[in-house]
């Protein structure tokens, strides 16, 4: 069609040139036109007629100059057409769009009387000419009174439907009014549906309301919008169509279009234009509506083959009635509806039986009229993207079954805790830690779970709390091994349970503190989030935000678990000296806190690059899953490891025994620092401190050489006490533990022999 056109103009300006003397205007110089357009020629609607006309008035009047400026709004109206006219000659300039009004009445109020610019400008609007200033307009009431009154006929299921802009793009709904009329006039008994779109150009709501409308038995569906997307929904849906859009869409769909009215612009604009050429300044408007005198008729109505007679005939009679009775009588200004409107409404009505109201008062015209069903703003209805519910499932499955484990963990933990192997390890402090594990998967659970507003704040609350516990537990454990394992003085450091308490319970306050500011300043809340990720236009997901504040108080939770991660891997690495298989858990937390270090700089990077909303959650909910886990399994397995491999019936004397003789090793060799770092045998640690021939696992490995067995004897008055530190029993401690230690003594003694079967044993 573009091409069509474009050849139509080059055609015409060669044709009308050939006699350059048709091309000048009064002053002897080429007669120059320029029509403003807000968009393309391709939009198959509005512009394109526009075009047409401009190409007809050129064509008509051989004016050889004649340019199409595309250009909106005010300003931009203003900065682009103002040099053209004060550089150059143009003799008239049609302004076809509202967006253009102002800049134009702006220049003809500018210009009038200037003794060179001599443009005279046609604009849109029926307000009063000057010298320089045109008005033209066009009865879009007849012509939507028309299609109605087509559509009234045309129908089979008696509904009809019609698809306004609406209030929100600042008209009234009159025009729908005057469809409804003519469907009214002809089949009174007819259905009447109508939505708002919002906007004259809003191709995805359009589609939608069309369908909603065909859904609901609509046959025939009209509108006031600017393009036809409408149309192509309802023939997309088998059906045929009728055209509103004032362009011929008969050329295009062809017989799939059953009516259509289209604009002849050359027609309204020839005798403007004709006026202008000719140097006339006593202006009248323009106005283009159903005439009797064809080269006047703006309207050009087309129908499909195959109607039959009597709707034709019908048509023709009507559009004659029009034609041949003034247009205040027309039937959308005077009928018997308008009465009783009028007196709910409080319009003003005149004529001759108080039945007719003028074009303003038409103009206001909105609410429906009893008969019209008015459906309301039309709104696309967003389709929620949710989180793939097999992942949910599957992260909630798995964590709930690590939940499960985790429970028998924390049972097993409280059978045994008369096991050397726990009991050394302060089962409080595993309860703790598995505590902290149970809280973290509850978390992942609700993370991945449904998502509002309290699940937002929940998830982090847990999460955030379950790792405090989890980590703040294992360093606090670690800081007590080497504080007890690593001081100068090397003397039986006494700390227990109590005293511990408060260090995990200040992790956890910290964690509090910052998460109720969070909570509190952070505005974290559930929002419907749109054009994130590949979401298509209409979807959304349900994503947790927070501002600022929020984030930064977030980015503060991890740099104080990364301080306290990094106090833990610090403490670990300074005990890692310590060779006592039961209390060796620094490899075990050492090794955690590894994992979790390691974890968190994978995550990071990870994080920081684009990711989409699942992805991100997956991935932080495995990370919390694995680091968990990882942490649970790692500190654990070796201890359960060790009750199972020992019997879980080891009795209160072989703890005692077997404890009283490894403690002795550990802390005879530091004790003996003095004699024995001197003998060479032994490696010494940075104070001194004599350990074991090598870092390995393996505590027994210096048991059993006579030295050793001296060695023993000679520490074993501190091994109770480094024992009684890490017992939980700490009351029982407290008060018994000289007694205690004396039994220890006395077990030593008396059952000193027994340390070759144990380490025999283990071998
Ligand atoms: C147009 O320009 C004027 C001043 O030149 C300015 O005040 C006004 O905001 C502008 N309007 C738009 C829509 O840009
Ligand atoms: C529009 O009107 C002009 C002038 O009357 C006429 O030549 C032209 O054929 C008309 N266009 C259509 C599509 O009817
Ligand atoms: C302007 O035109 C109107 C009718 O079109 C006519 O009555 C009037 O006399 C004219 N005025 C001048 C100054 O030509
Ligand atoms: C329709 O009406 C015209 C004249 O009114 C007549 O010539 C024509 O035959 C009719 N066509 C049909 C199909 O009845
Ligand atoms: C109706 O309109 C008239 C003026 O047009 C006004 O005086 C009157 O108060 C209005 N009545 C109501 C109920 O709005
Ligand atoms: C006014 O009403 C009378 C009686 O109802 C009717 O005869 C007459 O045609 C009406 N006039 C107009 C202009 O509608
Ligand atoms: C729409 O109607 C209201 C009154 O109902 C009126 O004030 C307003 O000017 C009308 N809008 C247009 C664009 O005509
Ligand atoms: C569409 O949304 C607007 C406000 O956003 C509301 O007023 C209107 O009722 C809604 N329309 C429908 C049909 O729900």
């Amino acid at each position: 069609m573009k091409i069509f056109f474009k050849f139509l103009i080059l055609i015409s300006f060669l044709l009308l040139c050939i006699n350059k003397i048709n091309c000048l205007d009064g002053d002897g110089n080429p007669f120059r036109m320029i029509m403003l357009l807000s968009a393309g020629v391709n939009d198959l609607g509005f512009n394109n007629m526009m075009n047409q006309g401009r190409v007809g008035v050129a064509k008509d009047l051989n004016i050889e100059d004649s340019r199409l400026v595309i250009v909106d709004g005010l300003n931009e109206t203003i900065a682009l057409v103002e040099p053209i006219l004060q550089n150059e000659d143009i003799d008239f300039i049609i302004c076809s769009s509202q967006g253009h009004t102002a800049a134009c009445k702006y220049f003809a109020q500018k210009y009038l009387n200037h003794p060179t610019i001599k443009t005279q400008f046609l604009i849109r609007g029926s307000g009063s000419t000057t010298a320089n200033l045109i008005q033209f307009n066009y009865n879009f009431a007849s012509a939507n009174y028309m299609s109605g009154y087509f559509a009234g006929l045309y129908t089979k299921s008696k509904k009809i439907g019609f698809l306004s802009p609406g209030s929100m793009a600042k008209v009234n709904d009159s025009w729908v009014y005057a469809f409804w009329l003519g469907a009214k006039q002809i089949n009174p008994s007819i259905e009447f549906y109508y939505y708002n779109i919002g906007a004259f150009l809003n191709p995805d709501a359009s589609e939608a309301a069309t369908n909603d409308l065909l859904d609901r038995g609509c046959d025939v569906i009209g509108n006031t919008l600017d393009d036809f997307s409408s149309g192509i929904t309802i023939m997309s849906r088998g059906h045929r169509t009728i055209g509103t859009n004032g362009f011929p869409q008969k050329l295009i769909y062809g017989e799939k279009i059953i009516y259509s009215y289209a604009y002849n612009w050359t027609k309204l604009f020839l005798p403007i234009t004709k006026s202008v050429k000719s140097g006339n300044t006593n202006n009248t408007n323009g106005y283009g509506d159903f005439n009797l005198d064809e080269s006047k008729n703006f309207f050009n109505i087309e129908y499909s083959y195959g109607l039959d007679n009597l709707t034709l005939t019908k048509m023709n009679q009507q559009i004659t009635y029009l034609k041949s009775n003034p247009r205040a009588t027309h039937p959308y200004y005077c009928n018997d509806f308008l009465p009783a409107y009028a007196k709910k409404y409080n319009f003003t009505l005149s004529g001759v039986n108080k039945s007719c109201i003028d074009h303003s008062t038409f103009l206001k015209i909105n609410e429906p009229f009893p008969g019209m069903t008015f459906l309301g703003i039309y709104n696309i209805s967003l389709n929620e993207v949710k989180f793939s519910s097999s992942i949910q499932n599957g992260f909630s499955i798995v964590t709930g079954g690590l939940i499960a484990v985790t429970l028998i963990m924390m049972i097993g933990i409280i059978k045994f805790s008369k096991t050397s192997s726990i009991r050394s390890a302060s089962p409080i402090f595993l309860n703790f830690i598995l505590v902290g594990g149970i809280i973290v998967y509850i978390g992942i659970i609700v993370w991945v779970g449904p998502m509002s507003t309290s699940s937002c704040n929940a998830r982090l609350w847990l999460v955030t709390l379950g790792f405090s516990t989890l980590i703040g537990s294992l360093v606090v454990k670690n800081f007590r091994i080497w504080l007890i394992f690593d001081n100068p003085e090397l003397k039986s450091i006494k700390i227990t349970n109590y005293q511990l308490f408060p260090w995990v319970g200040a992790c956890l306050v910290i964690n509090i503190i910052l998460m109720s500011i969070l909570t509190s300043v952070g505005d974290l809340k559930q929002i419907d989030a749109m054009n994130i990720d590949s979401l298509g236009k209409y979807e959304f997901m349900k994503v947790c935000k927070m501002n600022q504040a929020g984030a930064s108080t977030l980015y503060t939770i991890l740099a104080y678990f990364a301080a306290l991660l990094l106090v833990g891997v610090f403490v670990s690495w300074k005990i890692r000296i310590v060779d006592i298989q039961e209390f060796n858990e620094s490899g075990a937390i050492a090794n955690t806190l590894y994992a979790i270090s390691f974890c968190l700089f994978v995550i990071v990077p990870l994080m920081i690059s684009p990711q989409d909303k699942q992805s991100e959650t997956i991935i932080l909910c495995t990370t919390g899953l694995f680091i968990t886990t990882a942490a649970l399994l790692i500190i654990f397995t070796p201890k359960f490891w060790r009750v199972f491999r020992k019997g879980s019936n080891e009795s209160e004397i072989n703890y005692g025994k077997k404890k009283s003789s490894s403690v002795a090793t550990a802390r005879a060799e530091s004790g003996s620092k003095g004699s024995n770092s001197a003998s060479g045998s032994k490696k010494t640690n940075r104070r001194g401190n004599i350990v074991s021939g090598d870092f390995t696992d393996d505590s027994e490995s210096s048991i059993g050489n006579d030295e050793d067995k001296e060695i023993d004897n000679a520490a074993n008055v501190t091994s109770g006490a480094v024992l009684a530190e890490f017992t939980d029993e700490a009351s029982d401690i407290d008060n018994i533990e000289l007694k205690d230690i004396e039994q220890h003594d006395q077990f030593e003694q008396s059952e000193q022999p027994n340390t070759t079967d144990i380490k025999s044993e283990n071998n």
